[in-house]
């Protein structure tokens, strides 16, 4: 079990700059297509693959959560610690939101490929995601022991 903490542990961090910069690039080309009136397909590859970087994430985070990972806790003063704090309550609670609002974006511009909204769909949801993922990351600098990769 060992092995697999550490594998899924390592897979999930570095997983996070997939997540970022796919993330990224879907904005900025909903954005530029936006301006430049291009019709959106109905289902974009590159949104695609920022929302099943994002799925995966949720996949890989669920594992460490319910099984794995020793931050998470329900016993003792949970709340207190401000790390298995974090881990058990707003790591979960952030994420879970900046998924689920990479999901609806894309959900709602598939339906929306006739209006043209598509396009301006996927910016203003993934926009606002990455935001909500980008503030529930653990980085270094705010203290809660993990690393950058
Ligand atoms: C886009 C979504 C997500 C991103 C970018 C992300 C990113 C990260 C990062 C960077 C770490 C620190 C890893 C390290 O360096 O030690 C981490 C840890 C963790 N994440 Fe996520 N996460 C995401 C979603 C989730 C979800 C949905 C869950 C739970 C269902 C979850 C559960 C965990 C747990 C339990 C840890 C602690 C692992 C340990 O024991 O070190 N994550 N996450």
């Amino acid at each position: 079990m060992e092995v697999l903490y550490i594998a899924l542990q390592h897979a999930h961090s570095g997983l996070r700059w997939v997540v970022l910069a796919l993330l990224i690039a879907a904005i900025v080309k909903a954005g530029g297509k936006r301006r430049g009136g291009t019709v959106y397909p109905g289902k974009d590859k590159l949104a695609l693959f920022a929302l099943i970087s994002v799925h995966l994430q949720l996949i890989i985070g669920l594992v460490l959560y319910l099984w794995l990972s020793p931050l998470v806790s329900f016993a003792g003063d949970v709340m207190g610690n401000s790390v298995t704090r974090f881990y058990t309550v707003e790591h979960l609670l952030g994420m879970i939101i900046g998924i689920a609002l990479v999901t609806i974006g894309y959900s709602k511009a598939k339906r929306q490929a006739e209006l043209n909204k598509g396009w301006k769909t996927i910016g203003t949801f993934y926009l606002i995601g990455l935001l909500v993922i980008l503030v529930s990351i653990p980085w270094p600098f705010r203290n809660l022991g993990a690393g950058w990769f």
